[in-house]
């Protein structure tokens, strides 16, 4: 991706994903809503709540990586894509005060985030959106679209990744799942 595409979830009576359930990994959970609201800008508050965020450009990915997910990785929206995933994340200071080259190494080399995260596509469509530089709750809002079939794929992937030494620095995540 290379434009920045600002973004705000919207949880309310709106929108077209019905919201399955809202449920805290770690820390505190965000309030019940019907439905949840996928739009373009950094807008306001409305409804229940909202998060913010942009999606750009990555930080951590190599050339033969961004090659890889070029190839594969599929594009959001598609038709038979009925279910989706709200994950937002935010890391503890202890992540912060690392430098990048160290950040990469605990992600990739030590975590496998994108070689794990690789073999789910093209199955899974995702978009990472950076929060922390909003001033927003969580520093990451990740978002997932995939088909039914696809579900205990992804319930698998997820698991794996919480079981790593990247997400011993998660101190806050919310899993919010969905249906079209
Ligand atoms: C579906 C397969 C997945 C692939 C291919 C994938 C790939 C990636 C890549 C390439 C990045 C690095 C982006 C950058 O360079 O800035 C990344 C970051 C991230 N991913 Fe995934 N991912 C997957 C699944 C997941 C899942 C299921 C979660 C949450 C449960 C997740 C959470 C995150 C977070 C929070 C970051 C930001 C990490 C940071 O910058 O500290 N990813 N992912």
């Amino acid at each position: 991706m290379t434009t920045p595409l600002p973004t705000t979830f919207v949880a309310g009576d709106e929108g077209s994903w019905i919201i399955e359930r809202i449920a805290s990994v770690s820390g505190a959970a965000l309030p019940p809503a019907a439905r949840l609201d996928v739009r373009e800008g950094l807008l306001g508050p409305s409804g229940a709540w909202v998060l913010r965020g942009v999606a750009g450009h990555p930080r951590y990915v190599q050339r033969a990586e961004q090659d890889a997910l070029g190839r594969i990785q599929p594009p959001l929206g598609r038709a038979e894509a009925t279910r989706a995933a709200l994950i937002p994340i935010r890391k503890s200071a202890a992540w912060w005060a690392l430098a990048q080259d160290e950040r990469r190494a605990i992600l990739e080399e030590r975590s496998h985030h994108i070689a794990e995260g690789l073999k789910y596509l093209p199955a899974i469509a995702r978009r990472l959106y950076q929060s922390r530089e909003l001033g927003e709750p969580f520093d990451f809002l990740t978002w997932f679209e995939y088909a039914p079939e696809h579900a205990e794929a992804f319930e698998e992937l997820v698991l794996l990744l919480r079981s790593t030494e990247e997400w011993t620095y998660v101190e806050r995540e919310v899993d919010v799942r969905l249906v079209k």
